[in-house]
């Protein structure tokens, strides 16, 4: 059996960090992608010959050709601009949403069985560009953002605390964005629910923390966005695919009538194996937590609505 493959589109910060990720666990060969000539070249160069030192024998290829890509298990899609002084939100939507078609499209002519993990942001609608664009089953289309936002929350949550992030366990739900839907009542220390744990008005001041959390870095990188953590969170979720490891991570994926909506991708947990999205797990919300759900997901709506406009 040959080692699996995985194409990353886009050699941006997330997308070679997410690259250096995967190839330096030995979890598999890596394609990485990018519309710009040399870019992909030097970066996929530069990470194998790290390797020695490192110590892994993933090979990692460069390339602005989607034949290099063809027969992947999973493609990563990072591609996309940042906004621009002077762009509109809606500009960015429309000029990703072209990126994300277009990159789907090639790859997908050369891998036809992969499994797409979306990363471009504005990250639901962007999954609703490659559902179409592929034309994929919704196992095979999932949206990276729900780890990212819970790593967050888990990591404010150790913080606060004074303990390992290890025993953190945090649970968020809904679109990627200022509406995400943190849930304290699931989010807990070594199964101890956060408020037990802390008064009510720093149980908030945390999910705020985590709401805001992309904007906080970019607060202090000014010229580009978080990319360490969404490159682990990115490799989390390919490992868990590779590796067949069902794990039960919050993922945004296409709901049927799951939590009440109907043909939107919002964040829900999911098991994730080697099938993709195997299984959403539903769980009962109180009815405060089920409204923000839904305007989280009046928010994807107006965006998707936008695209189709
Ligand atoms: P970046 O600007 O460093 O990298 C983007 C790369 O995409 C660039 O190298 C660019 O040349 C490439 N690209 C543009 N058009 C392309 C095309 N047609 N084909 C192939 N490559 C193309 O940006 P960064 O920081 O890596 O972020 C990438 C995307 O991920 C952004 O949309 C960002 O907002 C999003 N993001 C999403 C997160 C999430 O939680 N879902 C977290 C962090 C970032
Ligand atoms: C983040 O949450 C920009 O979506 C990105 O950091």
């Amino acid at each position: 059996m040959g080692r699996n493959k995985v194409t990353v589109i886009g050699a941006g910060n997330v997308g070679a960090t997410a690259a250096q990720r995967i190839a330096e666990a030995g979890l598999a060969d890596v394609v990485l992608v990018d519309i710009v000539e040399g870019l992909p070249q030097g970066k996929g160069l530069d990470l194998a010959e790290a390797a020695p030192v490192v110590g892994h024998d993933a090979h990692i290829l460069g390339t602005n050709d989607y034949a290099d890509t063809a027969g992947s298990d999973i493609v990563v899609v990072t591609s996309g601009l940042a906004r621009q002084p002077g762009m509109s939100r809606d500009d960015l939507l429309a000029k990703n949403a072209g990126i994300v078609r277009s990159v789907v499209q090639a790859a997908v002519a050369h891998s036809p069985d992969c499994i797409l993990v979306i990363v471009t942001n504005p990250l639901d609608a962007m999954c609703h560009v490659a559902m179409e664009a592929s034309g994929f089953p919704r196992e095979r289309v999932i949206g990276m953002a729900g780890v990212l936002d819970s790593s967050r929350f888990r990591t404010f949550i150790a913080m606060e605390l004074g303990v390992s992030v290890e025993d953190t366990h945090a649970f968020v739900l809904g679109g990627h964005g200022d509406t995400m839907v943190p849930l304290p009542r699931y989010s807990t220390v070594a199964g101890i629910p956060i408020t037990e744990l802390m008064p009510p008005e720093r149980v908030q001041a945390l999910v705020e923390r985590t709401a805001n959390g992309g904007a906080e870095i970019v607060a202090f990188l000014k010229a580009g966005s978080a990319y360490y953590a969404p490159a682990a969170s990115t490799f989390e979720m390919v490992d868990a695919i590779l590796r067949d490891r069902k794990r039960v991570l919050p993922c945004a994926v296409f709901l049927r009538g799951e939590y009440g909506v109907d043909g939107l991708f919002v964040g829900v947990p999911v098991v994730l194996g080697e099938g993709g999205m195997e299984r959403i797990i539903e769980i009962r919300l109180t009815n405060d937590e089920a409204a923000a759900f839904q305007r989280s997901a009046g928010a994807v709506r107006e965006l998707v609505d936008k695209l189709h406009a």
